[in-house]
């Protein structure tokens, strides 16, 4: 049976290529996608939400959740991800009206499942997350399993030197979720910085046979148009979806960690702590991108 999940997610280019990879996988059933304000507004993500949906042909509901970060300013990344967020790739106006309340959609959605069956995978800002555990607590402790893409561990950050986006654009969010004792992986940049595209990837998936793979492709071109990293782009979010279909792909380890919530240059940024965290920390990454290949691909 598969497992039924949200994704809870800022689209985001490689929120996109995530989606998609999900929306394929056997081994998952997405049941909805909840959106949050990150890589760029809560309108935009939400509007590509609805956008990804229509082009993978999928009609599940898209709900909007924060338009912001619990405690402070937000900010987008709209340097990486293009103005509309998807770098401009053409996708197909949303099929159905987006929901508001994401977190009481998420909070309803567990508890008309059985305790301990519904994952949530977060691709964005933990923002969403932090809320339900704030006002639906009961409903999070009915959660399977938390996969969550934030933070840099031994790496070093891509907005500071120790700061990664996800969690440096809440990090009270971030703090809150890894207090909580979820049954949380965090996937930080020290596995998605192993998982790369090249050209030839994106040549091939541009080639492809589905939709999905079409716009992943140009999705993933687009990123290297506005990125550097020589002949190759990291995969973040994918890894997420990717660690749950194959977690043999994965070298997980128990860390104690702890967020910056100061208001320094590196505010979100992980240090040592007394919170026991679950994190992936090595990746067979060829064997990941090719999975992925697969899934984009419909195989
Ligand atoms: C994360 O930040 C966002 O820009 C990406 O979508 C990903 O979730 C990587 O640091
Ligand atoms: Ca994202």
């Amino acid at each position: 049976m598969p497992t039924p999940v949200i994704i809870d997610t800022d689209p985001g280019i490689d929120d996109a290529v995530a989606i998609f990879c999900a929306l394929a996988a056997p081994s998952l059933r997405v049941l909805g996608l909840t959106t949050v304000a990150g890589n760029i507004g809560l309108e935009t993500t939400t509007a590509n939400a609805g956008r990804i949906l229509s082009l993978a042909g999928v009609d599940v509901p898209v709900i909007r959740g924060a338009a912001g970060p619990l405690a402070r300013a937000g900010f987008a990344a709209t340097d990486v991800h293009g103005n509309d967020g998807l770098g401009g790739v053409a996708m197909p106006d949303p099929v159905a009206a987006p929901r508001d309340g994401a977190v009481d959609w998420m909070a309803d959605t567990l508890t008309s499942h059985p305790e301990g069956a519904v994952d949530l995978f977060t691709l964005g800002p933990l923002t969403n997350l932090a809320g339900l555990l704030e006002r639906r607590p009961e409903a999070a402790r009915r959660l399977r399993r938390v996969i969550a893409m934030g933070g840099a561990v031994d790496e070093r950050g891509n907005v500071s030197p120790r700061a990664e986006f996800n969690f440096a654009a809440d990090p009270e969010a971030a703090e809150r979720v890894l207090a909580a004792g979820l049954p949380l992986t965090l996937i930080p940049l020290d596995v998605t910085r192993r998982v790369r595209a090249r050209p030839a990837d994106t040549a091939a998936l541009r080639a492809g046979p589905r939709p999905e793979a079409r716009a992943a492709g140009a999705l993933i071109d687009a990123y290297f148009l506005t990125t550097r990293g020589g002949d190759s782009r990291p995969l973040h979010d994918p890894c997420v979806v990717l660690l749950a279909e194959a977690p043999q792909l994965f070298r997980c380890e128990t860390r104690l960690l702890d967020v910056d919530t100061s208001d320094g240059p590196d505010a979100g940024a992980l240090g040592p702590g007394p919170h026991q965290v679950t994190v992936a920390m090595g990746v067979d990454g060829a064997a990941a991108l090719d999975l992925l290949m697969r899934r984009l691909m419909g195989q």
